[in-house]
């Protein structure tokens, strides 16, 4: 999709479609109001009919209105006037770009944002725009025999600003929630694909193709071998039940200077989570083919920042691999060594997010980042606290978190900030090793954080928790992208 800004009124351009917003009690948004002067009245009469009640999500397309340029117009429905904030114009946008995919329009503009959106300003209101815009028109990458539907002709979205002054911030704005929003479709399409596609092979060869897609971009793959000679024994324990072969996946972005300390992010790479011995119950199984999420958005996040071209350095790393039961897995009460040299009772073998992740974020020490951010759909007890609305937001450094938790705020991607103490570690103590991989059932997410702080000392970093906001169950089951829109938002607050 190919985005623009511009400041054209929709009472004078030509396009494929103009949208304009129509608010409940028969109120015209003022670009509404516009083209209902040059059709003659045509916009208000439809509504005093009663043909329109503006109801936030909407839609109602009209077809060569006299006196409008455009070919077709859509009206948009923004609920009360009173109530249109972020929620409801990002909706709208969502509305209206769903049904332009299915009319035979190459383009359209949205006027959409010219009355002024309470706490959005130009640049994020175009930038959501496009985000918005972009899920809207996402496919699942399906495997369904049948005929595909055929591809919107859509091609082209115009956003369009209330005056001059907006326009440079409009820009930015399209073209980094353009970026943020290919890093998202990456970040779904990972995680949508079933484990039996989705291997950490796989995963390897995405990170290679990212590299080809981008200059900016490095990949390299650590194979078992590499993997055991950096004494990993904490990662290897979970992949020990798996036929498929981990892979420890390093990308590397260059935006700035070799000198510049590139931020890490660090992101779980479970493609497929059984359980391990500790297996899982059967209903709802499947779903532990998205607990590559963390990973997933390490990509979208490197992809969004490499389409923008952050000038800045980031490297992420993803230990992938799968976690099944077998003759050779792991078994509750095995003791493993971990990079560190930590030791660890593996008490649970479902508990195996925090034995990868502990061994990736001693690894990224190689790269003397400036921050580690790891990534994880890590405990069933973060969706049980935060639902599918916050990522559960845990740090040693009291500042990454409010940059952090405001950067979600933002990027209309939120994060909470939960907390981290000596008194959880307590809940974490084993008689033969020097920690267990489980503390209890009270304050899960708390304890699988407490956990990894234990392998990040000396560091500034952070662990987000997306076990609830990374896809969605039920009927609209599949990925989110998310925690795409935070990351990005926060890298780019970094360069
Ligand atoms: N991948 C799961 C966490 C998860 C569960 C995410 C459900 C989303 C939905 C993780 O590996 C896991 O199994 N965690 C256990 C930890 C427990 C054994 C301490 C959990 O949450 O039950
Ligand atoms: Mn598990
Ligand atoms: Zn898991």
């Amino acid at each position: 999709m190919q985005f623009h800004a511009t400041r054209a009124s929709a009472a004078s351009l030509r396009t494929g479609c103009a949208v304009v917003g129509v608010y409940e009690k028969n109120e015209l948004s003022s670009a509404a109001d516009q083209l209902d002067a040059a059709a003659g009245g045509t916009i208000r009469r439809v509504v005093k009919r009663g043909d329109f009640s503006g109801k936030l999500g909407e839609v109602l397309q009209l077809v060569e209105v006299p006196g409008a340029p455009a070919e077709r117009v859509l009206l948009a429905g923004l609920g009360p006037r009173s109530g249109f904030g972020r929620r409801a114009y990002r909706r709208s946008v969502v509305a209206a770009v769903q049904w332009l995919a299915r009319t035979g329009a190459r383009d359209a503009v949205l006027y959409l944002a010219q009355d002024a959106i309470p706490d959005v300003d130009a640049y994020y209101a175009a930038r959501y725009a496009a985000e918005s815009a972009s899920a809207a028109l996402y496919r699942i990458p399906d495997l369904k025999s049948g005929k595909k539907p055929p591809a919107p002709k859509l091609a082209k979205i115009g956003h369009a600003v209330a005056d001059r002054g907006e326009l440079a911030a409009a820009r930015r704005g399209l073209e980094h929630g353009a970026g943020i929003a290919a890093g998202m479709a990456l970040t779904r399409d990972l995680g949508n694909l079933p484990a039996n596609v989705c291997t950490p092979s796989y995963l390897a060869s995405r990170a290679r193709q990212m590299a080809r897609d981008h200059k900016t971009v490095r990949a390299r793959i650590l194979e078992r071998a590499d993997i055991k000679r950096l004494k990993m024994g904490s990662f290897l324990s979970v992949t020990q039940g798996s036929d498929q072969p981990p892979k420890l996946i390093v990308i590397e972005y260059r935006g700035a200077k070799a000198a510049s300390a590139p931020v890490a992010l660090v992101g779980k790479g479970i493609t497929f989570d059984s359980g391990g011995i500790s297996l899982k119950p059967g209903p709802g199984m499947d779903e532990m083919k998205f607990d590559m999420g963390g990973a997933a958005s390490v990509f979208g996040a490197i992809e969004a920042i490499a389409t923008i071209g952050a000038k800045m350095n980031v490297v992420g790393i993803v230990p992938a691999c799968e976690n099944m039961p077998s003759g050779r897995a792991t078994k509750p009460g095995d003791i493993v060594t971990s990079m560190s040299g930590k030791t660890i009772e593996v008490l649970n073998t479902d508990a195996e997010g925090r034995l990868i992740l502990c061994d990736a974020i001693t690894y990224s020490r190689k790269f003397k980042p400036s921050r580690v951010v790891d990534i994880a759909t890590l405990t069933g007890a973060c969706v049980i606290a935060l639902g599918a609305h916050n990522s559960g937001l845990f740090s040693n450094d009291e500042g990454l978190a409010q940059d952090l938790a405001a950067a979600g705020r933002r990027a209309d991607d939120g994060a909470w900030h939960m907390p981290l103490g000596e008194e959880y570690a307590e809940q974490l103590k084993s008689n033969f090793a020097d920690m267990a991989n489980i503390g209890g059932r009270e304050a899960g997410a708390v304890t699988a954080a407490v956990f990894l702080s234990k392998f990040a000392d000396g560091l500034k970093w952070a662990h987000l928790d997306i076990a609830g906001t990374a896809w969605l169950s039920g009927a609209r089951k599949g990925g989110t992208g998310r925690p795409v829109p935070l990351l990005v938002e926060w890298l780019l607050g970094q360069a």
